[in-house]
């Protein structure tokens, strides 16, 4: 098996069957999946149907006759703002879309009826500004409302956008601004972060200064410094919309027309546009809303800590919440300002009922001390969720414990930037879960797991991660190539998406995705996954976090170098790296065990908070550091470096 797959270690008993309470009320039951199971295309219509409203209804599902250019509900005609917003209102327009909660403790409360009002303004804004249907906007801005106003706006008038994450750099603005050929940019002067201002209007000045394309930037008033304003492109927000008109008609868009753009960061090679379309997209993302967290509309507060500038954000804390008339937490700033204990702080205030975020702040929190929970009361929680990375089983279990009170069921989803939202995860009351599995594929969406040759692998096998039919809220292509979305993702095994995960499958059929494919280590010819090495060093109670890489080694091809930063107050020692050398022996074999261990008090991450580990291998086989501009904490890198040069030393 290790020839064509990847080593299957990690040994997790612990089961979760799914709560009782829930069995009894949860929106989705297996029936759903032996619907699905039975004939996918009319089980998503069936949801598309009756999730959305529909201008016109579509009578064809799916149209795979030049795959993979899927088209899904091709005929059908909508609008996502009215699906968002206006089919709301009569019934709900009071109820709360947004609890909207500023870095330095302003508030803003958010009904679906105000939210109306200000895209239906914007909306006539952008026009006033000649902004078309089919035409591309580039928004750069903070975790303030008037980002999915804007967004919103935009596909009001039939304008797709392209969101590019408030913390990338001048350069990201201009690579994105001209592959998608936008001539209009809306940002702020600045955003909160940590108490400090990003100055964002800064950067699109920089970036106007090397393009050409763009004609207007409308600006956002957030954090009030000075920002330089040029006459007859540069405009304010508030004043745009001054003299708006709160009411513009919804475009009636075909089901296939382009929504939005988001550029996914690859770290060597160009950034992939991802195109999403509007039918299929938003059947995926309300759907999987409303069956992977279980919501209940009329009773849920709902809190997805991500950033809008990802997909997360995209899928659920704009279009899925808001589709399914949902009330939501949105928080401006970082959880450790101006203390560590601010999320917990907002969960108790507002009552939040749902929490969804990332495995790399869930090791934070850990690291930071249960002592912050526990200064608030979170009873009010009944759901957890996790996306991003795969969650080491003994973060999930302090989830479980520490924020969840051991009473709430935690969905590990498992999807990406393409795939648009949640394909694998556990569903409350249908799925027994196990600490560090995403579980299963929800239904309507199959998964297998397959060796090098493409056949699917036996149970307690490891190998890559496929999708073996179309789905609605897949990606369409990669925008302006065509090639690079077939061989990207269709080439590898004919007739299968292939995301470039690894992934093992165990006894019970459940699928444990691994990471990235380049991220598996190849020791003595036996193929192991980083994850499950630093799921091992993380059982270790001194352990917060643990990132592990291949270096080139003589002898067995790679060594595993592990680089460990440590709880609390615990200090590396000899002792200490002995001790965790031993531990993952124990834990997963000797085959696994790390040949160097290096304590730092941080890993160089991506900013949305994935693992650099290209930058560990440069580092561990002393090469010169790669690119560092897309890393959040740059200045560790080089710290590492000296650590490892003083190792290599001793
Ligand atoms: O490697 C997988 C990992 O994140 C990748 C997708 O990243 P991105 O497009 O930035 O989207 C992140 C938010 C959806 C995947 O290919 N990943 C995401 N969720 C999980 C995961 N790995 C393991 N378990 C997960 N739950």
């Amino acid at each position: 098996m290790s020839e064509s797959g990847i080593e299957n270690l990690l040994q997790e008993d612990r089961l979760f069957p799914p709560l009782a309470d829930f069995v009894a009320t949860a929106n989705t039951t297996q029936d759903h999946f032996d619907e699905a199971a039975e004939d996918y295309e009319a089980y998503w219509m069936r949801q598309a149907r009756e999730r959305l409203s529909w201008f016109k209804e579509p009578t064809v599902a799916l149209n795979d006759e030049n795959a993979p250019f899927y088209k899904w509900f091709e005929d059908g005609e909508l609008n996502v703002s009215y699906n968002c917003l206006d089919r709301h209102l009569d019934a709900g327009g009071d109820k709360v879309a947004y609890h909207w909660i500023g870095e330095p403790g302003d508030k803003r409360t958010i009904t679906y009826n105000d939210l109306a009002t200000e895209v239906n303004k914007f909306a006539n804004g952008l026009k006033s500004l000649g902004v078309e249907r089919g035409d591309t906007v580039a928004i750069y801005m903070g975790m303030v409302p008037e980002l999915p106003i804007a967004m919103l706006a935009c596909a009001r008038i039939g304008a797709a956008h392209s969101v590019i994450f408030g913390g990338f750099s001048a350069d990201a603005i201009v690579d994105r601004v001209e592959d998608a050929g936008s001539k209009l940019l809306i940002t702020c002067d600045g955003a909160w972060r940590r108490g400090t201002i990003v100055p964002l209007k800064e950067s699109c000045d920089e970036a106007m200064s090397r393009t050409e394309l763009i004609e207007n930037c409308v600006v956002v008033r957030r954090t009030e410094q000075d920002v330089s304003m040029q006459d007859g492109r540069d405009v304010w927000w508030h004043d745009l919309i001054a003299d708006q008109a709160d009411t513009c008609a919804p475009e009636h868009m075909n089901a296939e027309d382009l929504l939005y753009l988001l550029y996914t960061s690859g770290t060597t090679a160009k950034p992939k546009g991802i195109m999403h379309t509007t039918g299929g997209y938003l059947t995926g993302v309300a759907t999987t809303h409303s069956q992977v967290f279980d919501l209940k509309p009329g009773s849920d507060v709902y809190w997805c800590a991500a950033d809008v500038g990802w997909v997360t954000g995209h899928s659920y804390i704009v279009y899925g919440p808001l589709t399914n008339h949902a009330t939501s937490v949105m928080y401006e700033g970082t959880p450790d300002f101006p203390d560590k204990d601010r999320l917990w702080s907002i969960i108790a205030e507002y009552g939040v009922t749902i929490l969804y975020t990332a495995p790399t702040a869930i090791r934070a929190f850990m690291k930071w001390g249960v002592e912050y929970p526990e200064r608030h009361d979170l009873s009010s929680l009944r759901l957890l969720g996790t996306v991003g990375e795969p969650i080491n089983p003994e973060a999930w279990m302090w989830y479980h414990e520490n924020i969840g009170g051991g009473r709430c069921p935690i969905v590990d989803t498992w999807w990406q930037t393409e795939t648009g939202g949640i394909m694998i995860s556990p569903i409350p009351g249908v799925t027994a879960t196990k600490p560090g599995s995403a579980t299963k594929p929800i239904p309507g969406i199959f998964a297998e797991v397959v060796d090098t040759e493409g056949d699917p692998v036996p149970l307690g096998g490891g190998g890559f991660l496929t999708i073996t039919k179309p789905w609605p809220s897949m990606l369409r292509s990669i925008y302006g190539d065509d090639d690079r979305y077939v061989s990207t993702y269709w080439s590898r095994y004919p007739g299968r998406y292939f995301p470039g995960d690894g992934a093992k499958f165990d006894e019970n059929g459940y699928i444990w995705v691994l990471g990235r494919v380049d991220d598996v280590m190849n020791v003595s010819g036996h193929r192991i996954s980083t994850m499950e090495v630093e799921s091992a060093l993380v059982s270790h109670p001194s352990v917060a976090e643990a990132a592990v890489v291949g270096a080139t080694d003589d002898l067995t091809g790679q060594a595993i170098a592990a680089f460990v930063t440590l709880r609390g107050d615990a200090q590396g020692s000899d002792e200490l790296h002995e001790e965790l050398r031993q531990h993952v022996a124990d834990k997963i074999g000797a085959i696994a065990k790390p040949k160097s261990i290096i304590f730092t008090p941080d890993l160089p991450k991506t900013r949305s908070g994935k693992i650099m580990r290209r930058l560990l291998r440069d580092i561990s086989d002393h090469r010169a550091l790669g690119d560092v501009t897309t890393l959040a904490n740059a200045d560790v890198v080089q710290a590492i470096a000296d650590q490892q040069t003083e190792y290599d030393d001793d």
